[in-house]
């Protein structure tokens, strides 16, 4: 959880290459998406390890600081399109003060 004094600001790039940015002190990356209304984030088991529509690419400088995807992810990410080693579910990357300014991008196309 952040501080919560000052919110964590996270980008999500789109295909185009486009970012939609957003501010949130708490919840993980998917429920700021969600909020957001990003396309392609859906969150569609409430952050439950159950669905796999909230993928999303972590560039490598970021993953070493968040961390690779747990094997309970990759279960669920190796199916989905554009798994690759960068891949993390946004429902289990919870927000911090060490996340802010943070892109994730969204996979496929
Ligand atoms: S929201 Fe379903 S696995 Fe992340």
């Amino acid at each position: 959880m952040a501080d919560g004094a000052r919110p964590v600001t996270i980008g999500f790039r789109h295909h185009d290459g486009t970012i939609s940015w957003g501010q949130a002190n708490a919840g993980s990356l998917m429920t700021l998406a969600v909020e957001l209304g990003v396309a392609g984030i859906e969150g569609q088991c409430g952050g439950y390890l159950a669905c796999g529509t909230c993928h999303v690419h972590v560039s490598p400088d970021w993953i070493e600081r968040i961390g690779s995807a747990t094997p309970d992810e990759v279960l669920m990410l190796e199916f989905e399109p554009g798994f690759s080693p960068l891949s993390r579910l946004s429902c289990q990357i919870e927000l911090s003060p060490a996340l802010d300014g943070l892109i994730v991008t969204i996979p496929g196309a």
